[in-house]
């Protein structure tokens, strides 16, 4: 199969890359030349583990190229998906469409209209319900209906897993009722039907809100196991614990259990907000998301307190060692991580913040450009009055604790993430805080 990729975003690159890898040939399209230019020259504009050698791997075979140029890029394609952004609108928090329509119009210029053509349009973008709709009424008004098929087809990959999550889904959802644009479809995800994996096949306006309602679902379990932290601090309850003993439970799942300063990144911040927008413009309460979205806002504004607690009340003239900006470990993302909401907090309450991530730094001046970086974890230690870990990176854990206490002006370490044991911390002589314990 030819597949175009309209946007080599995260989603667009990794989806793009992956289909090559399943051994189809596509193109990837964006209409940023810079982007382009260094994807050609073998670099990656995202970071993203295995996704550098899995290009190289394609671009060499010949099944993977990348263009500003759309309409080459669509010549004899079978498949265009759209792949582009879809930011929060500023101010109302509904998702911001107009990237969408504009890809919807451009391809629909160059869509064959031959006899027998038929185009697939995919759409793989987080589009609230009902974009399929327009996006098929803007084609329309440049194409015959015969010879194309809007298709929605969301992803569910995560930042830093994503070429797993694409290659080895629990299930692949497809909104689409056309028997033709069904047929290209099984053939562009053959490799994972031979795997067994389950493709939902459902109508399109379903399929968008199915992408909505996982997310929505996924952030609300871990704002119920935040909130079941809080309570374990306050009443001497081991939330970790708690997670464990409810998430064998197979109607619970262990997955997406684990008590954390509140979840970032650029998908459940966003798409909860969308939903909700969505839910009241179609007349509907979804008071459980509005919930979980106020709890989360009020808990990454709250972590800053709890340091400043663990610390005796007062942070002014300290110098506090931050571990972890991105919103979660093996990515560069900063979009909504608690650390933008932590950092500016501790700064205004006075204290001096050295902080340290292994690939988020670069982005993270973009946001925090006043406080200073270190490009090692020790450095950053080195003197601080307390180390707060905001981010679960691997190399975090395997800290030589005893370095780290020599290296302390004083043993304090606040464990937003819960990645050392309490016990043996204590032992050490640290004076340890995390979530979801008793002090
Ligand atoms: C999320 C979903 O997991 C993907 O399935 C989805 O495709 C993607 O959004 C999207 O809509 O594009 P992602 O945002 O990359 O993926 O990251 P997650 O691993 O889901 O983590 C999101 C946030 O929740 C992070 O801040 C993380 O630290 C937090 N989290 C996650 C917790 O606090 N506790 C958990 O148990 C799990």
């Amino acid at each position: 199969m030819k597949v175009t990729m309209v946007g080599t975003g995260y989603v667009g690159l990794v989806s793009g890359v992956c289909f090559a890898d399943f051994g189809h040939e596509v193109v990837c399209v964006d209409k940023d030349p810079a982007k382009i230019d260094t994807l050609n020259a073998g670099g990656v504009p995202i970071y993203e583990p295995g996704l550098e050698d899995l290009i190289a791997k394609n671009v060499k075979a010949g099944r993977l190229s990348f263009t500003t140029d759309l309409k080459t890029a669509m010549q004899g394609t079978d498949a265009v998906f759209i792949a582009v952004g879809t930011p929060s609108r500023r101010g109302d928090g509904y998702a911001d469409l107009s990237y969408v329509y504009a890809a919807a119009e451009e391809i629909a210029g160059l869509i064959p209209t031959g006899d027998n053509s038929f185009t697939v349009v995919v759409n793989k973008s987080t589009v609230p319900v009902g974009t399929g709709d327009e996006v098929e009424r803007i084609m329309a008004e440049h194409v015959s209906r015969a010879a194309f098929e809007v298709v929605s087809n969301p992803e569910f990959l995560r930042e830093g897993a994503a070429i797993d999550d694409f290659k080895r889904p629990d299930r692949v959802v497809v909104g689409t009722k056309d028997s033709r644009a069904e047929a290209v479809m099984r053939e562009l995800y053959r490799p994972l039907y031979l795997n067994e994996t389950p493709i939902v096949f459902t109508e399109r306006r379903t399929s968008e809100l199915i992408k909505y309602a996982a997310n929505a679902f996924l952030a609300t379990k871990i704002t119920f196991i935040n909130e079941m932290a809080d309570l374990c601090e306050a009443v001497g309850a081991n939330v970790q614990e708690v997670a464990r003993g409810i998430g064998l439970d197979k109607r619970i799942g262990n997955k997406f259990l684990h008590a954390g300063p509140g979840y970032g990144g650029s998908c459940f911040p966003k798409d909860t907000l969308a939903l909700a927008r969505t839910a009241e413009e179609a007349n509907v309460s979804l008071s459980i998301v509005s919930s979980v979205i106020d709890a989360n806002e009020a808990r990454k504004r709250r972590m800053a307190n709890k340091i400043v607690a663990a610390l005796g009340g007062d942070v002014h003239g300290l110098r506090i060692c931050i571990l972890g900006l991105a919103f979660k470990p093996n990515t560069d993302d900063m979009r909504d991580a608690p650390s933008l909401t932590i950092i500016p907090r501790l700064v205004d309450k006075g204290a001096e913040i050295v902080a340290y991530d292994p690939e988020a730094m670069e982005e993270a001046k973009k946001h925090l450009p006043d406080i200073a970086y270190t490009d090692c974890p020790y450095a950053a230690i080195d003197g601080a009055d307390a180390v707060v870990i905001v981010t679960e990176w691997d190399e975090f854990r395997a800290f030589d604790m005893r370095r780290v206490k020599e290296l302390l002006n004083a043993p304090n370490v606040i464990d937003l993430r819960n990645i050392y044991r309490g016990k043996q911390m204590r032992a050490l002589g640290f004076s340890y805080t995390n979530i979801g314990y008793p002090a």
